[in-house]
């Protein structure tokens, strides 16, 4: 076995070993090339206090971005007997170049690591998160547009309301994933603060310089409070999850929808072969379980934030290997959360769209209101056309005029998609992305 970080004379038990390590290893892959981001910084700025030479800096900085290579492409293992990230990298850079791998530790802890990492690799995803949001609500906004014309009613309590469009429908989507992406937005600016010389969580008498680390790293400021800094752990990973679980939600929801309207009861919408399964018993099936399944999928991903709230709600300040185990549930989760978003990508490109909806009679009764507002045109008091159309409906004697005519923002004949597009675009261009990928493109720079 090899020896940990922290071993002095006392072995380490191994099933205590197994206990405590837990998943970390398979976790930590997740974190490694932000692991060897954060320690060049952290070796640039121990070189410009002088607890480095600029030797040690070269040779250190070096070593460290063949190691990134290495964990970009996949090649980087944690050894067995190796309990995490930070330990191996320090592992592989003792084995290289001796005792100057073994400075690299001088004025931080794995605690300020792990958080460093975690927000390098948070900020990352929350951009690709922000990519593929993006895909889909182009998508939308463009469904939207094409089928714009097309009726369908509206529902309240599932009864029968008033008209709709496949336009509403579409945009309508689009638009709450305008309101994620604000979300999203938030949680990207409270990740992308540098937590990094917070150390173990209560600084350290080196004179590190923060601001330099800071600028390396791309970030917008430090969590400047040390203690602070490692309150940090779980709290970003939880307002991350909930923008998620935003974004979880409307695609839920939008699941919801697909199903029910592709059941024969509704007939408003078929899905593509492809995305409909069969049933081994009855032979007319074709189930959406695609859409059944996102619509599970993003249940759960609803979940995270309260599972993360359950492991950080009673920790007082300080760290605690609580913490740890935080990462299993929420590292994976943006892989399964862009999942989801390519499958809704295809379906949503691919839906058949049913045009003729409203020519059932069954219909009839969502243009009542239509009727009410046209005698209210015509000069009669709302309340008084309200009574005369349900008394000819009472009569069975309304019939419909199926011509709908909305003309207000955000209605059937003006979808403002243009202004919700702007908004968007808007939004999407605050994060401001380009801004760390300098500074990464600079740190990376033989
Ligand atoms: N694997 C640990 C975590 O994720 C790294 C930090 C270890 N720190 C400690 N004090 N044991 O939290």
């Amino acid at each position: 076995m090899a020896s940990k970080l922290w071993e002095k004379n006392i072995q380490v038990d191994h099933d205590v070993e197994t206990y405590t390590v837990g998943r970390d290893r398979e976790m930590d892959l997740y974190l490694a090339p932000y692991d060897l981001l954060g320690s060049m910084a952290h070796v640039m700025m121990l070189g410009s206090v002088g607890l480095l030479t600029s030797e040690e800096v070269t040779i250190l900085t070096a070593a460290l971005r063949e190691i990134y290579a290495d964990a970009v492409a996949g090649r980087f293992v944690i050894e067995d007997g190796v309990e995490d990230v930070h330990s191996q990298v320090e592992l592989l850079l003792t084995r290289k170049l001796g005792d100057i791998g073994k400075k690299i530790h001088s004025g931080r802890s794995r605690n300020d690591q792990v958080l460093v990492d975690l927000r390098l690799f948070i900020r990352s995803r929350i951009e690709t998160l922000a990519d593929a949001v993006t895909r889909l609500f182009n998508i939308l906004i463009e469904q939207s547009e094409r089928y714009a014309e097309v009726l369908m009613p509206g529902y309240t309590h599932l009864q029968v309301a008033m008209p709709s469009s496949f336009g509403l429908w579409f945009g309508a989507y689009a638009e709450s994933l305008l309101d994620d992406l604000t979300v999203l937005q938030a949680a990207y600016k409270v990740t992308n603060r540098n937590p990094l010389g917070s150390a173990a969580g209560y600084g350290s008498s080196f004179p590190l310089d923060r601001r330099m680390t800071t600028r390396l790293l791309g970030f917008e400021s430090m969590d400047y409070n040390v203690v602070y800094a490692q309150m940090g752990r779980g709290k970003t990973e939880r307002i991350v999850s909930q923008a998620m679980a935003s974004i979880a939600a409307t695609i839920a929801k939008l699941a919801f929808d697909a199903c029910m309207f592709s059941s024969q009861n509704f007939g408003f919408i078929k899905l593509s072969d492809e995305y409909t399964t069969g049933s081994s018993i009855m032979p007319h099936k074709k189930n959406p379980d695609v859409f059944e399944l996102t619509r599970a999928k993003c249940n759960k991903l609803q979940a995270l934030p309260y599972e993360i709230t359950l492991i950080t709600n009673n920790l007082p300040s300080g760290y605690f290997r609580d913490l740890q185990l935080i990462k299993e549930n929420f590292l994976p989760a943006f892989d399964e959360l862009e999942a989801v978003i390519d499958m809704v990508c295809s379906m949503i490109s691919e839906i058949k769209v049913n045009c003729n909806i409203l020519d059932d009679s069954r219909y009839d009764l969502i243009f009542s209101v239509e009727e009410v507002n046209r005698l209210v045109c015509e000069g009669m008091p709302f309340r008084d056309a309200y009574k005369a159309v349900g008394l000819k409906i009472e009569r069975g004697e309304f019939v419909p005029d199926k011509h709908v005519s909305h003309t207000h923002d955000g209605s059937i004949g003006n979808l403002c998609n243009d202004s919700i597009k702007a908004l968007y675009d808007k939004t999407l261009s605050d994060f401001g992305f380009d801004k760390y990928h300098k500074a990464i493109d600079e740190l990376l720079k033989a």
